[in-house]
């Protein structure tokens, strides 16, 4: 073979993606009754987006945005995220005077040079959701129970739901300070990465998965001591609300997401059984961005991005409890070539108009053969186009279940489908 797929990307064949339809089908509905709109942005953005979004001292931007200049000069990326996008989007829409909260959604193709693994990938998809306009605590609930709701219709049971507050500036300023005094003690024990985000970014460190960093981050100080009371009330109030609506968690004081954005609430749903990479959907709020870093308005804003390959990995065994597009043939079309196989494609034709799946075959195959690539391709009746159908205009249908014959006029094969008669026999 002369040419690979790139590393870290992937092809997604027919049967994958019948189930990714009923996923999306799922997330756009559950989607439109919480009352988001569908939106898109490109796959092309400026670099300086991610920079100041996402932030300097993530491991996005350190090490894994797919970069490039353009003939003109630009410094452009490929997405390596949504959000960032959206808000860019937000801003040069004007959406800031629609009435709030503005709440969009998108399914967008991303791009990180990560090590590729088990649902790791370098080019994959999301599902996202950003919620614009609303401080209340009631809409991180909101916000976790779309998530929640969404999982819950994918016939997920075993997700855990991890959730944590990460304060606001300045709360987030004094711990910061009290985790570079702990970690500064375990420095040569830390792996090079966060040897750096000591100076970075501390927060960073209680999320680091080599073993010699999770051992110092055990006794690490917790952010509850450093919350401001207005911090303390509203993820008091999360909680509560959550335990309203019914949604199981558990707060996870070392869960800080990997993107400098986050302000105050964060969350996580994690599956035990995709291994490390066991993160299906994750999120939270992000209330400085639009201001501080995008010069726009000040704007709360809450949101989450669902990886559609992990989603599709752990619903690949539960193919039967999805309600999933049937690709058999409903008819397949038979002949002995020339003025029969144009009749065949003229049947055909009609029915495809009405959304029933024909297969013609072309190949001028003997009866034997026929029938049992009829019933190889799982085919659910059969007609053979011989001279003796083309001159009296009568053909036989075959159930190829039930094995019986019904004699039908070629006029009459559309209605017939259509009024799934075809049942009775
Ligand atoms: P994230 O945690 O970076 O958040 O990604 C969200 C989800 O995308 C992950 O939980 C995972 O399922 C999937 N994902 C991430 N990286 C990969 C990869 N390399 N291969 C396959 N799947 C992957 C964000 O992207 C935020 N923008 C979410 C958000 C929206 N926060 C607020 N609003």
């Amino acid at each position: 073979m002369k040419y690979k797929r790139v590393k870290g990307t992937r092809d997604i064949l027919p049967q994958e993606w019948i189930l990714r339809e009923s996923i999306i089908n799922i997330v756009k509905n559950t989607a439109y009754a919480f009352g988001y709109g569908e939106m898109t942005t490109p796959i092309l953005e400026e670099a300086g987006l991610f920079i100041h979004s996402v932030g300097d001292s993530s491991d996005i931007v350190t090490k894994e945005m797919y970069t490039l200049v353009d003939k003109a000069g630009r410094n452009l990326v490929l997405i390596p995220e949504g959000t960032a996008g959206i808000c860019r989007a937000f801003l040069e829409a004007k959406m800031t005077v629609w009435p709030k909260p503005v709440k969009l959604f998108y399914l967008q193709r991303l791009f990180r040079y990560e090590q590729p693994q088990k649902g790791r990938y370098r080019e994959f998809s999301q599902f996202g959701v950003e919620c614009f306009g609303s401080k209340s605590p009631s809409s991180d609930a909101e916000m976790i129970s779309l998530a929640h709701t969404i999982l819950k219709k994918l016939h997920f049971s075993s997700l855990s739901l991890h959730i944590n507050t990460l304060g606001c500036d300045q709360c987030r300023k004094e711990y910061r300070e009290a985790l570079i005094r702990y970690f500064q003690s375990f420095e040569s024990s830390l792996c090079e990465d966060c040897r750096v985000r000591l100076k970075t970014n501390p927060l960073r460190i209680l999320d680091c998965k080599k073993p010699e960093c999770k051992n110092c981050v055990a006794q690490a100080p917790k952010i509850q001591p450093y919350l401001c009371d207005d911090c303390k009330e509203h993820f008091q109030s999360v909680l509560e609300t959550i335990d309203a609506l019914d949604i199981p968690y558990v707060v996870d004081h070392e869960l800080v997401r990997g993107l400098d954005y986050y302000t105050q609430t964060v969350f996580e749903f994690i599956s035990r059984d995709l291994g490390a990479q066991g993160t299906v959907l994750g999120g939270g709020r992000y209330d400085g961005l639009l201001e501080k870093e995008l010069d726009g308005p000040s704007m709360p804003a809450i949101g989450f991005a669902m990886g559609l390959e992990r989603i599709t990995m752990l619903l690949e065994t539960k193919r039967s409890d999805l309600e999933l597009r049937d690709v058999d043939p409903m008819l397949y079309i038979a002949n002995f070539g020339g003025t029969t196989a144009a009749q065949s494609l003229q049947i055909a034709q009609d029915l495809r108009y009405h959304g029933i799946n024909v297969l013609v075959d072309f190949e001028g195959k003997g009866m034997k053969k026929v029938f049992e690539t009829a019933e190889k391709r799982n085919a659910k009746y059969l007609i053979v186009i011989g001279e003796e159908e083309e001159k009296t205009g009568i053909v036989s249908i075959r159930n190829l279940q039930t094995r019986q014959n019904k004699e039908i006029d070629f006029e009459s094969i559309t209605t017939y489908f259509l009024k799934g008669d075809l049942n009775e026999f």
